[in-house]
């Protein structure tokens, strides 16, 4: 792995520097590239415009690995709060996303159903959809066992995200796809072994395609399989638009997506050629870990950064 990587996905797990930094007003107004506001208001004007822009967004409140159980449920208050902002918008164009972790899984399992659950029965209520976000591999068997316990429980506006760094995630597809996933295919974000994730990148962009192939495939499709390209990666968006056409998949069966603040170009490019985008929108003040993320997998970011506070 690239040493620079490494360097800020060991800074992402580093929680004193969390608490420090989360509470410090310089470090969160550089986190503004990627985050859009600390409340809510925030993050739903943030969603709000780029709706204008014909961008769909998934609104996510920052937060993970919560060990207390009244935090927990602060996070499921403030999920609910979300579902309140966003009731009135068009069902489809403001959706949401969680971590498990904030629902208190480290705590136990039967809590962060109970949390899950409260959330998922107001979003089903206004019809608005919840995308399960995945994290790094010591939660990945308990995320899917959760997810397809949801759906088994009605939740059908439920989708997971799955990672093509992961070299189980060809099966994991193939033993999900008769239940008609919504899935959003990323990369992968955590730093992982060479035991369960591929350390190469190319060989990390070959089973995105290959697993995104699956996931285009008639019979995925037939099952009612809503593939979310999520990656900023023009390579994966070419291949995509070409085998779409190839294939005649119609613009309604997938979409795209990316995180907030990246190829900001990109995005609106795709959503006037008429093809679905959507932005994953996080807000809140605990963006230390998703922030020192987004550097691993961009370092010439901060050198961006550091130029921009320069020439402010
Ligand atoms: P890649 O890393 O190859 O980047 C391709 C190009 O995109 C770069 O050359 C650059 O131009 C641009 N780019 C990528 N990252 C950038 C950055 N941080 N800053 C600036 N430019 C950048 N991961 C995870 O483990 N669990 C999850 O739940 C999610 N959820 C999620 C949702 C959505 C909607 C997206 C788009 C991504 C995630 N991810 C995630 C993150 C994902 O795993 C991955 O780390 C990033 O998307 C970067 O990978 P790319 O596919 O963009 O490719």
């Amino acid at each position: 792995m690239d040493p620079m990587k490494e360097f800020f996905l060991f800074l992402s797990r580093q929680k004193s520097l969390h608490k420090m930094l989360s509470s410090s007003g310089p470090f969160c107004v550089i986190t503004r590239r990627f985050v859009s506001g600390d409340t809510i208001e925030e993050g739903v004007k943030a969603s709000k415009e780029l709706n204008q822009k014909g961008v769909m967004v998934s609104l996510d409140c920052l937060g993970e690995s919560v060990l207390d159980e009244k935090m927990a449920d602060a996070v499921v208050q403030e999920y609910l709060k979300i579902m309140e902002h966003i009731k009135d918008e068009e069902a489809f164009k403001i959706s949401v996303s969680l971590k498990l972790t904030q629902l208190g899984l480290d705590i136990g399992k039967e809590l962060c159903l109970k949390n899950l659950r409260q959330i998922l029965q107001k979003a089903k209520d206004y019809g608005k959809l919840v995308t399960i976000d995945m994290e790094d591999t010591p939660y990945t068997d308990r995320t899917i066992d959760i997810y397809k316990s949801m759906l088994a429980e009605g939740f059908k506006g439920t989708g997971i995200v799955i990672q093509s760094y992961l070299r189980r995630t060809e099966s994991d597809i193939r033993n999900m796809l008769p239940l008609g996933p919504r899935v959003r295919l990323c990369k992968g974000a955590y730093k992982e072994p060479a035991t369960v994730a591929f350390p190469d990148k190319k060989d990390v962009d070959k089973n995105y395609l290959n697993i995104l192939s699956i996931l285009l495939s008639k019979e995925a499709l037939g099952y009612g399989t809503y593939p979310e390209v999520a990656s900023h990666d023009e390579k994966i968006i070419n291949w995509t638009l070409d085998y779409v056409k190839k294939n005649n998949i119609a613009h309604d069966k997938f979409e795209f997506q990316m995180l907030y603040g990246i190829r900001r170009d990109l995005q609106e490019k795709l959503a006037k050629q008429g093809y679905r985008i959507r932005a994953y929108v996080p807000y809140g003040t605990h963006c230390y870990p998703y922030f020192m993320r987004r550097l691993a997998e961009r370092p010439a970011n901060v050198l961006f950064m550091a130029k921009n506070m320069l020439y402010r």
